[in-house]
């Protein structure tokens, strides 16, 4: 059986496609890090070539709100659901714009369209007789009072007997199990021990779809070959196991409409938010949704991790299936990110947030770095820093952006020649060569695209070196030939440009503007720009330095606790009068017992100076290795939360303060920990150890309220 009409695997050539393309969604309870860029870079590269073709293509993605993660976050935090994925959406959308992803529609899982199309999946699935009900026994926390997934346990490894092992697995010895034969288990949410408690769970009976997915993952067209094979080897050669698609509450998500008191699983509505935030498009640009996800001549393309194989290759095509969508053209998997060959990590400063590398770093750097790595294989893609340096350099600045620098200035007043001079072959030549990295693109070779281009690249340095402009402009003779050489050099660095624009959007609209016509196709690179007026050189691309990476992984890096302040640490100001605190780094001294009542008069100016403001406890931990500090999570009202670290561990246990009211110091300046950075005081009076009292105000005080 196979799934697609010939006509489709072959588009005619020249004719227009119509491309879906989609990168995985995002999780919205983290922020955007570089692991993450490199799908979103890739596909947005795809993308972008796709349509510099000339062909209708639309790059679709979404934040992935649901599931018990977000809940309890939410929850810890003190906020709603709704008001933490805001954040996190403004966050993600802002990250995506600075490196240059654009999405034709970025929409969340939590949306009316979103629950919608779940209702249609399910109504379908139910009709094909595919949902069944099975009684599931899982662990609960009768304190957070949840059921609990299997990364919310930890105890020790069944195996090995490691300690501190999560519910699913070992990092110790590598066996998987089930949380329910943990030792010793515990909630991460709470630190109660979980109880066993049966609950209905609904399954979707995948094994009904076997013989089409066999066909459809095994047919050569839709997979990598290395993909399929997984999938035969580990999944297809046995029945497949039911898929058990709802939580019972409490769980954010859509409450199953036939099954109440049931959501369905965060897996099953977030692939069907590829096809909302389609809808959302549809409804902008005047589209029919059918269109473009029933129309037999839409080619849908997703591009996904490794790690989420399984979900797309197996169950979203049955989903597609049952439900009478169009199925995927093709699934492009591509593997992690390591940093200088390992995994990244916190400790180490390789975990690096899209936001803390654009504190350092130019974001082109980094699109054109990734292409350089990717090649349509699974393989994992290293962010090696000396290469990234190397790279950038010699070919960003040193090749593509010198041939403009070189010569943009010597044709300033005379434009460029008024038809295009012999240069030998090397524009024809690198226009010819347009189909072999139009190959390498769509293949999502772009490694080889890359290598493609920077060989014509070479050519065109070598011709600039042997004609040394920069010679011939004291020459009045010569300034006809110093035209010709600098027309060709800036016709060739504009080739480079059109092939290198799916990569450096921001490079081509230098480009633009520097020679005053847009790129807007591909074939742009068949035919030189001659008679043209330049407009003044601008600086394009500065050289990447050393020092700037090693600062990104600084800032990056969250140090292992060493030592611990003495008394009073910061965040708290037990015992002396708020305003005479020093707003310095940790004091350090002798306990603070029996301070002088008075130490210095001030006017009521220097009080009013110190922002005392109401606020709400709604997280609160212990911090590893830190004898006397706990890191509080302070609610000031609205959205405004402030991190703070007070050394009040030896008086007041984590779990007594979730809830309660403090004053806080809100306009101290932030100050940089072992731990993290503290954002704030908690004030108490007493002498430290055990003898720390918090101050609250009376009951009715909202958090966010001034202390006058
Ligand atoms: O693995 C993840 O980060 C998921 N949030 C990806 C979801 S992709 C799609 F199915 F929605
Ligand atoms: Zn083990």
């Amino acid at each position: 059986m196979t799934s697609e009409p010939t006509s489709l695997e072959n588009p005619p050539a020249g004719d227009q496609r119509k491309i879906l393309v989609t990168a995985a969604l995002p999780y919205a309870n983290g922020h955007i890090h570089l692991g993450h860029l490199v799908e979103y870079i890739q596909t947005d590269i795809w993308v972008r070539f796709q349509k510099l073709r000339g062909h209708r293509c639309i790059y679709l993605c979404a934040d992935d709100t649901h599931g018990t993660a977000i809940m309890i976050r939410a929850r810890q935090e003190g906020r709603s659901e709704e008001a933490l994925i805001a954040d996190m959406r403004r966050a993600h959308v802002r990250d995506f714009e600075q490196f240059s992803v654009h999405f034709d529609n970025f929409g969340s899982t939590n949306s009316p369209e979103n629950r919608a199309l779940c209702n249609e999946f399910w109504a379908r699935l139910r009709a094909a007789g595919l949902i069944s009900e099975q009684e599931v026994t899982q662990l609960y926390d009768p304190v957070a009072g949840t059921f609990l997934a299997d990364r919310f346990v930890k105890g020790t490894c069944p195996n090995c007997g490691s300690t501190d092992q999560y519910g699913d697995s070992c990092d110790k010895c590598g066996a998987a199990y089930s949380p329910t034969e943990l030792k010793n288990p515990k909630s991460t949410l709470s630190g109660a021990t979980p109880e066993l408690r049966n609950a209905k769970h609904l399954f979707v009976h995948v094994e009904q779809l076997h013989e089409f997915l066999n066909d459809w993952t095994q047919s050569g067209d839709h997979l990598q070959k290395e993909v399929a094979n997984y999938l035969a080897g580990h999944f297809l050669g046995e029945p497949l196991r039911d898929w058990d698609i709802s939580r019972p509450a409490p769980y954010f998500g859509f409450e199953i409409p036939d099954s109440p008191g049931n959501y369905w699983y965060v897996w099953f509505d977030a692939p069907i938010g590829y096809i909302a935030s389609t809808a959302e498009w549809c409804q902008r640009e005047g589209e029919l949704l059918d269109r473009w996800w029933r129309g037999a001549d839409v080619e849908i393309h997703h591009f996904i991790g490794k790690d989420i194989t399984y979900f797309h290759t197996l169950f979203w095509p049955a989903m597609l299936k049952t439900a009478a969508f169009r199925l995927p053209r093709k699934i492009h998997v591509h593997g992690f990110l390591t940093v200088d060959g390992e995994k990244m990590s916190k400790s180490k400063g390789t975990f690096i947030l899209a936001s803390t590398y654009l504190n350092h770093l130019h974001p082109a750097y980094l699109r054109y770095y990734y292409a350089s790595k990717l090649g349509p294989g699974l393989d994992d893609l290293d962010l090696n820093r000396e290469e990234f340096v190397a790279k950038v350099n010699s070919d960003l600045v040193g090749k593509v952006v010198n041939l403009a620098s070189r010569t943009a200035k010597f044709v300033q007043d005379t434009g460029l020649s008024p038809t295009y001079p012999d240069d030998g072959g090397l524009f024809s030549q690198a226009a010819a060569e347009g189909e072999a990295i139009a190959a390498a693109y769509e293949a999502c070779d772009f490694n080889r695209a890359m290598r493609l281009i920077m060989t014509l690249a070479d050519r065109a340095n070598q011709f600039v070196d042997s004609e040394a402009p920069w010679k011939l402009r004291d020459s009045i003779d010569r300034a006809v030939e110093l035209q010709s050489t600098c027309t060709i050099a800036l016709n060739l660095f504009r080739q480079l440009v059109i092939y290198l624009s799916p990569v450096l959007p921001s490079l081509q609209q230098q480009t633009d503007e520097l020679l005053g016509h847009l790129i807007s196709h591909w074939d742009d690179a068949q035919e030189p720009l001659v008679r043209v007026a330049i407009n003044p050189f601008t600086h394009m691309m500065k050289r990447v330095e050393a020092a700037q990476v090693a600062a990104m992984i600084a800032e990056s890096r969250e140090e292992p606790a060493m030592t611990e302040p003495a008394v009073p640490v910061p965040g708290t100001t037990a015992a002396p009068p708020v305003s005479t605190m020093p707003s310095g780094p940790a004091d350090s001294g002798a306990p603070l017992e029996n301070e002088p009542l008075v130490g210095e008069t001030i006017g009521i100016d220097d009080f009013t100076k110190v922002d005392l403001r109401v606020a709400r406890v709604v997280a609160s931990e212990e911090v590893p290795k830190a004898k006397k500090l706990l890191k509080l999570t302070l609610s000031l009202g609205g959205d405004e939360r402030r991190t703070v670290f007070a050394g009040i561990k030896t008086a007041y246990e984590p779990a007594q303060l979730v809830g309660r009211l403090v004053i806080c110091v809100a306009n101290l300046a932030p100050r940089q920990m072992t731990f993290g950075v503290s954002e704030g005081m908690v004030v108490a009076a007493g002498a430290g150890g055990t003898e720390i009292y918090l101050l609250s105000p009376d009951s009715g005080a909202q958090p966010g309220q001034r202390v006058h």
